[in-house]
């Protein structure tokens, strides 16, 4: 509550309001809709997960860890990419436990950018990244994905935007920021796709913010191409991931970036002042269960099951379906529906499904800063079958 004697004070984010996840959250809620909305997985942990973090509170790992997150755990990531990307990170001085990825994307664009630089984007992006630039003081130079189109005129998938990031990436270029696999799009970059980056940056003093948050979650045999794969972006890019999204525990808030010394050290210096450390028992817990490396080689297939049970029931519904070789996500197009709300805006047809069809939905109109209509909406896939299933049957009453 503001009085009389509160003195007024100007917004350091005068463009941001609530996130649209939370207000179609708060909007499904209230009208009873199933939520597939908000990216979170309506399942439980493993419980095994869950007793070794309350082994760790019983062994009484309940003070500071170490700034930099516990050895275990860093040393545990350390291996984890050696197995997977073919890189070696020194666990003391290369990785970094976060509070969740957006803290880690928070302060590593702290680190890094200066009042003035330029932080490249490609939109539709997550909405955490424009602000985080502005209280840097950075300039945000957004490029857009390619839609690509049906025949017909609807979206049916997209593509990097080369020409544009080749217009965006030059000299005064401070970071290029980069999603695989991607939301809200689904979109998976391509090894090609990072060679082509780091011809785009070569010779230029940019450095790159890889969210890999989604790392696990690529189908159809298909594989993620990380940053860390690849030896001439890996020296110099950030690279973010989290926990949260691996093991199912979004609300848990670990995460990890991991990057060149002396990009790590820049980032630590803000990190210490920051939260400066993380949760300790969650840390132990993490260390102990990502030595059985089962969990993460199987979400790719657990993940693929859901992803084609929901998709199989679209196809009962006139929504088209946009592909999804990555995420938890599935985006339809809604534009060739046959009924007077096809015209509405994504933003608007979310609020309508939500309230008069019971399912929420998120725009990816949202994803982006200028108004940009595609005709898209996203779905978060991440749920129990049986809720999937209820919220196909309402879908399903959708005419074409
Ligand atoms: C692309 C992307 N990056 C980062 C995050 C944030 O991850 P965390 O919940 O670990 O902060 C999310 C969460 O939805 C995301 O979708």
């Amino acid at each position: 509550m503001t009085s009389q004697y509160t003195p007024s004070f100007p917004s350091r984010l005068p463009h941001v309001g609530t996130t649209i996840f939370t207000v179609m959250s708060a909007l499904a809620a209230k009208h009873q809709a199933i939520n597939l909305g908000q990216g979170f997985p309506d399942f439980p942990c493993d419980r095994t997960l869950i007793a070794k973090v309350n082994e760790a509170m019983l062994a009484d790992h309940n003070q500071y860890p170490p700034m930099i997150g516990i050895p275990n755990l860093r040393n545990g990531i350390a291996k984890k990419i050696q197995g997977l990307y073919n890189h070696q990170y020194d666990p003391d001085s290369e990785i970094t436990i976060t509070a969740g990825g957006t803290q880690g994307i928070l302060t590593a664009i702290l680190a890094c950018v200066s009042p003035g630089d330029e932080v490249v984007i490609i939109e539709p992006a997550y909405d955490s990244y424009r602000p985080a630039i502005e209280l840097a003081g950075g300039k945000t130079i957004a490029v857009s994905l390619q839609v690509l189109r049906d025949p017909s005129g609807h979206a049916a998938s997209y593509a990097i935007p080369w020409d544009d990031l080749e217009k965006a990436i030059h000299a005064k270029t401070r970071l290029v920021i980069i999603n695989t696999p991607h939301n809200p799009t689904g979109m998976v970059w391509q090894k090609a796709d990072l060679d082509r980056l780091a011809t785009l940056v070569e010779g230029t003093s940019a450095l790159i913010l890889s969210d890999e948050v989604y790392e696990h979650m690529v189908y159809d045999g298909a594989q993620h191409h990380s940053v860390a794969s690849h030896p001439q972006l890996a020296a110099r890019s950030f690279l973010i991931s989290s926990f949260g999204k691996t093991y199912h525990v979004t609300g848990w808030k670990v995460g990890y970036v991991a990057a060149p010394a002396a990009m790590t050290a820049e980032f630590r210096k803000i990190h210490q002042f920051n939260v400066f450390t993380v949760n300790t028992p969650m840390q132990f817990g993490l260390a102990a269960y990502l030595a059985d490396p089962s969990h993460y080689e199987n979400l790719p297939a657990f993940y693929q099951a859901k992803r084609d049970f929901f998709k199989a029931g679209l196809e009962h519904t006139p929504f088209k379906l946009l592909p999804t070789p990555g995420t938890y996500f599935q985006c339809v197009d809604y534009s060739g529906l046959d009924i007077p709300e096809a015209k509405l805006s994504e933003a608007d047809f979310c609020q309508w499904l939500t309230t008069n069809v019971g399912v929420a939905a998120i725009p990816v109109s949202a994803f982006y800063d200028k108004p940009t209509e595609s005709g898209v909406i996203r779905f978060c896939f991440a749920k129990q079958e049986q809720t999937l299933s209820a919220a196909l049957q309402r879908l399903q009453t959708l005419t074409r």
